[in-house]
């Protein structure tokens, strides 16, 4: 990516180049919902079941990588507010209980990214 920036901005000045590349490394871990790099940190123990890029280590387990950061950030909040049911759901519940609202965004975010 860096790089395609900065063959993209070869003629422009030296200030210039830096600050668009400075624009698209934040763009990179920051998106509408959060920060991509704090919902890294804040979800170490999904990788059991999501792996660390978010890619199901179960067949029946989601795919979390690539999806909308709102749908993701939607998604944890129906299984903490009851709106998501069964035994698989529970078990959701149960791993998302200790995050605040801005992990949640921050961790939708960093999925997102992936
Ligand atoms: C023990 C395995 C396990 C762990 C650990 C786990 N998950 Fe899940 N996760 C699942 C399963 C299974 C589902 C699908 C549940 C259902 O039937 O709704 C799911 C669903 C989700 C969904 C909804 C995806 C969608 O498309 O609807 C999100 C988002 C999610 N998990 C995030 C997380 C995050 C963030 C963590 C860590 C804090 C985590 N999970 C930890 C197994 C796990």
């Amino acid at each position: 990516m860096n790089t395609l920036v900065k063959m993209a901005i070869t003629g422009l000045t030296l200030s210039l180049s830096l600050l668009t590349v400075q624009t698209h490394a934040s763009q990179a871990n920051t998106n509408s919902l959060g920060d991509a790099k704090l919902g890294e940190m804040k979800a170490p123990s999904c990788v059991f079941c999501h792996n660390p890029n978010g890619a199901p280590s179960q067949a029946s387990y989601p795919n979390l990588n690539g999806q909308d950061p709102l749908y993701l950030f939607n998604a944890m909040n129906a299984y903490l507010n009851d709106e998501r049911s069964g035994a698989m759901a529970a078990l959701m519940k149960a791993q998302l209980q200790n995050l605040t609202e801005q992990d949640l965004r921050d961790v939708a975010a960093f999925y997102s990214s992936k």
